[in-house]
């Protein structure tokens, strides 16, 4: 091969590389295109959910968020390879570890260059989770974590309208369900808007309990869904909701006998995220993997009557 052959291929590589940046470029910064970022995406019902928002939605552009971008990469790659068409422009994978403040500032900093001028992010799916580990870690990660990318991330969602998709658990009001109806605890998760501080309130049940229960997982989603709520209130032109995915075979849960594919893990979130009647319908609210409105201090199976117990919404202390 001459030296001229070898100008002519790098020709080419960089005339296609920057012909793929600019088509992911001009996706990812179209005002037309609804554009999310999902966490801890690299498997699981993360990637799920990004694999469904592109095969159902051709007006969404997908940020897989991802600790490590090796994984993270992989993923994207099996999406496109899985989902074909014009998908390859609507993905991009973005290196985000929950746990870490500067790698999502880091993330959200790259988004937002990427959404160049005034383009906003329509949504978010705060997924990222795990279930094992000491327990500070798995607060950390699960509540705290989700915490750290709704502040990294506010001030991209577009307003109103915005979404907030929090994956928590039925093991939250599984938890709160267990608790002494005397315990303060109990008060506090049952009826968020009570908690003193609000927010920050939050913040101090997670680090006076975190190791105090036994289950730490549990104890991680009661807290987001107290947070949800709390979130809902101090947002009110965002629609935030949260979700459980359902009793999913992943890693998560290897061993363990679940059965259901991820695919049907990311149904709710997905749904949360993308159903146009959220819009007129009151945020803050838990759902159940059927996608019904479940109480947060005890669990609700699906298929059961749909729960219509007070929201905490419209009351007005502790905002
Ligand atoms: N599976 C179920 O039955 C079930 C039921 C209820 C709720 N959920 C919830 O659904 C969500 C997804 O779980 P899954 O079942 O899909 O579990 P999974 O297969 O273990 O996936 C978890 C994902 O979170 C990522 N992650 C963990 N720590 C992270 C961090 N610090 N920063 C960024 N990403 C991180 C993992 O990345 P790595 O590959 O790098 O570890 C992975 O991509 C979790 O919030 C979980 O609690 C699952």
């Amino acid at each position: 091969m001459t030296v001229l052959h070898l100008l002519l291929i790098s020709f080419i590589l960089a005339c296609t590389s920057t012909a793929f940046a600019e088509a992911l470029n001009s996706h990812s910064s179209n005002n037309n295109m609804k554009r999310v970022v999902v966490t801890g995406a690299n498997k699981g019902i993360g990637k799920a959910c990004c694999q469904k928002l592109l095969e159902e939605h051709s007006d969404v552009f997908v940020w897989l968020g991802s600790r490590s971008s090796e994984r993270g990469e992989e993923a994207v790659q099996d999406i496109i390879k899985s989902v074909g068409g014009d998908c390859q422009d609507r993905i991009a994978m973005v290196t985000l570890d929950v746990s870490s403040e500067e790698s999502v500032l880091q993330a959200a900093a790259k988004i937002q260059q990427q959404l160049k001028g005034d383009g906003k992010l329509y949504g978010i799916i705060n997924n990222a989770g795990i279930i094992r580990g000491p327990d500070h870690s798995v607060v950390d990660t699960n509540y705290f974590g989700t915490k750290r990318v709704v502040n990294a991330f506010l001030p991209l969602l577009q307003r109103p309208g915005g979404r907030i998709v929090n994956v928590a658990s039925a093991s939250g009001p599984y938890f709160v369900q267990g608790l002494s109806q005397r315990d303060t605890l109990y008060k506090a998760l049952k009826e968020p808007w009570t908690i003193e501080g609000g927010l920050d309130g939050v913040d101090e049940l997670a680090k006076k309990y975190c190791d105090q229960y036994g289950s730490s997982y549990a104890f991680s989603k009661a807290l987001v869904n107290a947070y949800n709520l709390l979130l809902a209130r101090s947002q009110p032109d965002l629609i935030v909701n949260a979700v459980t995915p359902g009793w999913i075979k992943t890693d998560m849960t290897v061993g363990q006998g679940a059965t259901n594919p991820p695919s049907q893990g990311a149904v709710p979130p997905v749904w949360a995220l993308m159903d146009p009647e959220l819009e007129s319908t009151t945020t803050g609210l838990y759902y159940g993997s059927d996608c019904k409105r479940s109480p947060i201090h005890e669990y609700r199976s699906p298929g059961d009557p749909v729960y219509n117990g007070p929201t905490g919404i419209e009351a007005t202390s502790s905002k």
